[in-house]
């Protein structure tokens, strides 16, 4: 006789199917049918509000509201001095305009240079073998992530992400019809090698495995949960994809690489191990966080030419090139030590911020009501898990309140993909000055503890 007790991996195995027949399951003629006198494609009538854009909304418009939500950086540290400096050297020092000249495609040839020196200059990365063909420049790397899917897979396929993961990229899979199935992870918060090849034996049997088509992972500071991948696991993942019967691209997203408090996480990215020499690899990473969010100025690297110029090709649809004007700025910048100077400045800021919301959710009595959460050591967010009975999504009372207390945060289940857990939630301490945020850990505290 069957147990009745599962076991982990088998609800793991059973949720991700489930997961995979919801996402299989939408009918075709409600994707035709709009309410509208105008004919959608799927993916027009399928568009759902982003909720990335209604939570920057709502910090916006609703009066005394705090946000612990969107990803914003500090306006405080902002590099307005740098930018002035900048575009003054380039508008007075450059004899020739093209700065304000549509640019190329791939963008500018300075600012790859730079991003890949960027790149090489991380402990063990120093001697790859990357060019600067191999890089390119984006409308922030949210594009890049966008051309990689676009690319790579078609409605109904299925990619590969960690549990939980940058919510907003779960959206763009959703708007493409495309189904995340969760990496499944140990005890440790480690991945689980053993129940992932009895992921990839299970899509097999069900004859779903061909649909896999590419793997997500935030390598550095992730959001939601600030954790970052360990050399072994790195080394092992690329052990086990190499053993397969076929490669599947893999991103590794580094936004927050650079924003770490103390020290920088010593583990290489994929791009500078040999596990991973042979395997298409796309590296994501971006000038918005650590520099000017809205210079919008993102970067990529990309071990395999084929898919690079794939990417290319749909860029040169979509824009052509990303702002040369913002590209030039950073450039400029990154040509000098200011780069550097701004970052150091900038580590000690968030890392005072982090500790800030992380006292007052304390002293506001969180940790004590059945919270907790790992203290991160870079990124901009507290990823917490409440008691299992709370319920944090966004139709919750326990949102509710929150928007009464006035108070905004990103519900966890946001990131998590498929079998919803709702007892989380991601705290962003990267926007709200230090009075605020000490007063938003306190109201956010405040819910916390009431529904505990
Ligand atoms: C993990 C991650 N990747 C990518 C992005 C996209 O950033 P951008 O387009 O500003 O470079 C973000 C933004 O919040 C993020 O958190």
């Amino acid at each position: 006789m069957k147990p009745l007790v599962k076991t982990q991996r088998e609800r793991m195995l059973k949720s991700s199917a489930l997961r995979y027949h919801w996402n299989k399951s939408i009918p075709m003629d409600m994707i035709q049918t709009a309410s509208s006198d105008i004919s959608w494609s799927h993916m027009g009538a399928r568009a759902s509000d982003a909720v990335i854009a209604k939570l920057m909304a709502d910090a916006i418009n609703i009066p005394g509201i705090l946000s612990l939500a969107a990803g914003f950086t500090d306006n405080a540290v902002l590099p307005a001095q740098l930018i002035e400096e900048a575009v003054s050297e380039l508008t007075h020092n450059v004899s020739s305009r093209e700065f304000l000249q549509y640019g190329t495609n791939i963008g500018r040839q300075g600012l790859r240079e730079q991003a890949l020196q960027l790149l090489k200059s991380n402990p063990g990365e120093e001697s790859s073998q990357l060019t600067v063909d191999d890089v390119f420049i984006s409308n922030g790397s949210q594009q890049a992530l966008y051309l990689a899917a676009q690319v790579l897979c078609n409605e109904g396929d299925i990619v590969l992400v960690e549990e939980p993961t940058y919510f907003v990229f779960l959206e763009l899979l959703k708007g493409m019809n495309l189904c995340p199935i969760s990496i499944p992870l140990n005890s440790d918060n480690r991945i689980d090698f053993k129940t992932l090849t009895e992921l990839v034996h299970f899509l097999q049997a069900r004859g779903e495995w061909n649909r896999v088509k590419m793997i997500y992972l935030i390598g550095y500071y992730s959001n939601p949960s600030s954790r970052s991948l360990s050399y072994d696991e790195k080394k092992q993942l690329g052990l086990f994809l190499q053993k397969l019967d076929r490669k599947i691209p893999v991103i590794e997203d580094a936004a927050y690489r650079s924003l770490y408090f103390d020290s920088m996480y010593n583990v290489p990215s994929l791009l500078g191990m040999p596990e991973w020499e042979s395997y298409p690899v796309l590296y994501t990473g971006t000038f918005t966080k650590p520099f000017s969010t809205g210079l919008k100025v993102g970067y990529s690297i990309c071990n395999s030419q084929p898919w690079l110029q794939r990417m290319l090709r749909v860029k040169g649809h979509q824009d052509f090139g990303t702002s040369n004007f913002s590209q030039a700025i950073v450039e400029r910048v990154l040509e000098s030590d200011r780069y550097q100077a701004h970052l150091e400045k900038i580590r000690a800021h968030y890392k005072r911020k982090m500790l800030l919301l992380d006292a007052a959710l304390r002293e506001g009595g969180v940790d004590k009501n059945g919270w907790s959460w790992d203290v991160p050591e870079g990124g901009l967010y507290l990823w917490l898990k409440g008691p299992d009975h709370v319920d944090t999504s966004m139709d919750s009372d326990f949102c509710k309140a929150a928007l009464d207390e006035k108070i905004l945060y990103v519900p966890g289940d946001l990131c998590i993909s498929g079998n919803k857990k709702k007892n989380y939630v991601r705290l962003s301490f990267g926007a709200l000055d230090e009075s605020q945020l000490t007063e938003a850990g306190l109201r956010f505290a405040k819910i916390a503890v009431r529904f505990s």
